[in-house]
């Protein structure tokens, strides 16, 4: 089965998988959190056990906001050091637990934080499940805007076909390459081979750093914990 991310059970399972991980935040001082639809719910029922943590460091702006909002003291990574636990959720990832992430633009906060923690949940779908990251969704590349066209320029010449994403700034003030076809038959050194290129901040491939744990709830409603390939 391949369901839409519009069918209408998949919002019931974001909000499953982001309460699954609720129960994890345990013996944490500080706490990451992502950026996106399902991390929203997540932020949600963070309000009703703050007490358990000192505060959270966030992805993103939007992010940071909505941690305000519920209450959750926002921090700054330079001040607190690693984190206990992150987590966020993911555009896709394959059976080795790799991902692709940034379709939400916090692509390169959200690579510091899950690198900077020593604990990595991601929480997902079953819509982001795919056999191969190649079969999945555009990658998206966040450029410093001077050297955009030649970065776009490297991307084509290793097989992929960027497009700018249009009226989009991200939180660094930088913009976003979404490339399609890239040939990823090698996440780890496709990784590597962009972050290379002068003028890349940072690339959604997440090869090097994976989730210690996901959850993915399913089209049934259940939240299976998955154990990597
Ligand atoms: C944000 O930049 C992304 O990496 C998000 O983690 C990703 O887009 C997942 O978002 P949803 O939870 O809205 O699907």
């Amino acid at each position: 089965m391949q369901p839409t991310s519009s069918s209408p059970w998949v919002e019931k399972a974001k909000r499953l998988a982001a309460e699954a991980a609720l129960s994890m935040v345990q013996n944490v001082r500080y706490l990451g959190v992502g950026t996106g639809s399902t991390t929203r719910y997540f932020i949600e029922g963070l309000g009703k056990i703050q007490d358990q943590f000192d505060g959270a460091v966030a992805s993103s702006e939007q992010t940071a906001s909505l941690l305000r909002q519920t209450g959750i003291p926002v921090l700054d990574l330079n001040e607190t050091g690693d984190i206990d636990l992150y987590v966020d959720g993911a555009d896709a990832f394959d059976p080795h637990f790799r991902l692709i992430k940034g379709h939400g633009g916090a692509l390169t906060r959200e690579k510091i934080l899950a690198t900077a923690s020593r604990r990595f949940i991601l929480i997902v779908d079953e819509t982001k499940r795919f056999d191969r990251l190649g079969d999945s969704v555009s990658v998206p590349v966040e450029v410093i805007p001077f050297a955009r066209s030649y970065v776009a320029r490297q991307i084509v010449r290793m097989g992929g076909t960027p497009a700018l994403r249009e009226r989009y700034l991200t939180d660094n003030g930088n913009q976003i390459l979404d490339v399609l076809s890239l040939p990823l038959a090698d996440p780890s050194q496709v990784e590597r081979q962009i972050q290379c290129i002068p003028g890349v901040v940072e690339v959604g491939i997440f090869a090097e750093r994976l989730p210690d744990l996901i959850l993915m709830a399913t089209s049934s409603l259940v939240v299976e914990r998955l154990k990597a390939v």
